[in-house]
């Protein structure tokens, strides 16, 4: 599946595994989004402006899926949020290297 980064009018599609959240899929391409719990859930620091697609969200202590976007505000923590399907937008903040 993929999913597309946009930083200050710059986009970059990458594929995401199974089971991989937003985050983790965007370190395997060298774009750090983590804040500073680690992708515990805990900090918020993570979080990004979901433009467009389905993502659901991860209760860490279970590592099951307990919400869908369409229930949470558009911003999401990317560390428990994993696409649901192809074509999730997630707006960075303007300072984010994509590349
Ligand atoms: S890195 Fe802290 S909530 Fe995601």
């Amino acid at each position: 599946m993929f999913l597309t980064l946009r930083s200050a009018g710059q986009e970059k599609t990458i594929d995401v595994q199974d089971g991989q959240t937003i985050a983790e899929a965007a370190r395997l391409h060298d774009i750090q989004l983590y804040g500073s719990c680690g992708g515990h859930g805990i900090c918020a620091g993570c979080s990004r402006y979901i433009a467009s697609g389905i993502v659901q969200l991860l209760n860490r202590k279970t590592g099951l899926p307990y919400q869908q976007r369409d229930d949470v505000a558009p911003y999401a923590k990317t560390c428990i949020a994993q696409p649901v399907a192809d074509g999730v937008v997630v707006e960075t903040e303007r300072s984010a290297r994509l590349w």
